[in-house]
Parts: C-alpha cells; structure tokens; sequence
C-alpha cells in the first residue's frame, strides 16, 4: 500500500502518522483494507523534477513524492460521512459489515451456513439464552457509565435507551409462563468482560461499542425481535423492544452526545474508534446467533 513505500525525499509537509490511516474492515471476497481514510490522493511514486533534484543523493531507490494536492482535499469529502458528524461515519462503517441480505448497503460476505433473518427458525430456549446474555451485556453498560471511569461516559448515563429493565421484565413473562431462564452463556460473560476491560482503558474503542450495541438494536434488532414474535411467540411484543418517549429524538440525542465527544478527538482517536466496529459486530453476532442454538 502506498503509505508503507518508503518516504524518501519529500518536497513538501509529509502527512503525519494521523493524516493517512487505513481502516481495515473486511468485505466481501475477503479482501482487507478495502478503503483508506483520507483517499491518498496527491501520493505519488512517479519521478518529478523536485525529487530528482533533492533526491540525488539518494541514487537510483524507488522515491514517493507527496504532492501539494494531499492539502488541498476538501475536509468535508475526506471521510465517509464526515460531513454529518462522527456518529456518520461510525454508521457509514457499520453499514459495509452487514451481508446484504441484512441491509441494503451491506458488503460483507455471508458466513458459510448462515441463513437470511426471514429464513431463521428460531427456538424459546436458544431466544431466552439471546435474551439473558443481552441482559448482561445492557447491564454492564449502565455499570460503566455508572462508573464513569473517563469523566465524558457520565453523559451516557439514562438516555432512554437503556435496556435492562425492559429485560428484566421479559425474562420474568417468559417465567410465569412457565419456562426456565438460563445462567448467561459464553458469548454474553465474555463480551461484558471485554467491555468492562476496555472501557478502563480505550474510551474511543468502548464508545464504538456503546454505539454500535444501542444503535443496532433499534434497527435489525427490531426486525429480529419481529420476526421471532411472530414465529415463537405469537405475535407478543416484549418489552426490549418498547422505548418510552419517542425513539428517534432518543437516538438524536445521543447521536449528538457521541458527536459532542468525538469533536475533542484527533484523527488518529477517531480512526481507532472505527477500527473497532469490526470487533464489535463479532461479539453481538455471536450473542445473535443464540437464537438459533
Ligand atoms: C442479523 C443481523 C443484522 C441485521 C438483519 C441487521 C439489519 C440492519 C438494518 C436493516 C439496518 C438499517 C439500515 C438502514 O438504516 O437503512 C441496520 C442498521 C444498523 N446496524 Fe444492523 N443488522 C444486523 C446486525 C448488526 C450487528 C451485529 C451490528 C453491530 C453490533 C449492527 C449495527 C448496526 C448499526 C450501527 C446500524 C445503524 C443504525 C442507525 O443508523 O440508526 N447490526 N442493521
């Protein structure tokens, strides 16, 4: 990749480590690094007369010349929804790694096996299972923006999107109709580990999470929660699925929370926090895929 040639002989201001950085996500054929955030324009490896003559020295090795063009890159085009806030291009990253049968915009591959949502013929128990392990990853969210150990998570704290309740309610219907509720499995302990661990000490990479966990519930989530109701619960809505006030407005607000905190980070920061979207999707995927077990 262009931004790992060697530097030899620059003419002008060389980008800095926060300027070009790759967002490696992978998508569909497998390929990683499929886009670079900024786009490297103005980087070039082909001879100019201002390297040939600083560069003399330097003999006959290959040289990259960065071009007064990489300045001149609108600020506003150079990340993908950068335009609209952070929150926007956490999305615009998050969209890609759906397959596309789960959202339009979707670019992942489907996992060898894995069925499209209207396919999915789910179970009580795998769902309760689902359920228990998202009360446990919900609950250890209200305890970090509890906690608050970087001041900013305070903000976090009753948006309205909380889920906890909400499951702790559902769990005991499921109850008084007689089933059993499971321990928390594997998949739910170990994200609300990684989540307790890195809130201490990434706040970019757990507010990636936070984001992704809220946001993505209340999209296909929802459409999840639908399609089990309708298949194994004759129709009955459950309350993780019921927000009190109106939905978007609760979104807005903490769309701009994350935007507000986001502004104080560099590129670098912010590059980071995307980085983890992939991660993120891996640790819910597999509390999603319960439903099934
Ligand atoms: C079977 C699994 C999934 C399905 C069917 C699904 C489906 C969808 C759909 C239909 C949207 C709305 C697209 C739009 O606005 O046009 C969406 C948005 C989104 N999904 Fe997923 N998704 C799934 C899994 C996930 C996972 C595992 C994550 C990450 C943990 C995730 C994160 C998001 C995010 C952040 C959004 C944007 C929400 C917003 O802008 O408000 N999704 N998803």
């Amino acid at each position: 990749m262009a931004s790992r040639l060697p530097i030899t002989s620059p003419t002008l201001p060389l980008p800095t480590r926060n300027s070009f950085l790759p967002i490696r996500i992978r998508v569909r054929g497998g390929v990683r690094s499929s886009f670079t955030f900024p786009p490297l324009v103005g980087v070039s490896n082909a001879p100019s007369a201002a390297a040939s003559a600083g560069g003399r020295s330097i003999g006959r090795r290959r040289r990259m010349v960065v071009t007064a063009t990489s300045t001149e890159v609108p600020k506003s085009k150079r990340y993908p929804g950068e335009a609209k806030g952070f929150v926007e291009e956490m999305r615009f990253v998050a969209m890609k790694l759906h397959t596309r049968d789960q959202a339009k915009e979707g670019e992942k591959d489907p996992e060898a096996g894995s069925q499209p949502v209207a396919r999915w013929e789910p179970t009580i128990e795998g769902y309760l299972r689902f359920l228990v392990d998202s009360k446990l990853v919900y609950d250890t969210l209200d305890a970090i923006v509890e906690e608050a150990a970087y001041p900013y998570y305070a903000e976090f704290r009753n948006t309205g999107l909380e889920r906890s309740e909400q499951l702790a309610k559902d769990l005991q219907w499921f109850k008084e109709q007689g089933h059993t509720i499971p321990e928390p499995s594997s998949p739910g302990v170990s994200y609300a580990h990684y989540l307790k661990e890195l809130s201490k000490k990434d706040p970019q990479a757990f507010i990636c999470h936070f984001y992704n966990i809220y946001f993505a519930h209340t999209a296909g989530g929802r459409m999840i929660g639908k399609k089990v109701a309708e298949t194994i619960l004759n129709k009955k809505e459950l309350e993780f699925y019921k927000w009190d006030g109106d939905l978007s407005q609760l979104l807005q607000n903490v769309r701009d929370k994350i935007n507000q905190v986001a502004n104080s980070w560099s590129r670098e920061e912010k590059n980071h926090c995307l980085e983890e979207t992939e991660k993120s999707f891996k640790y819910s995927g597999e509390i999603l895929r319960l439903i099934l077990s």
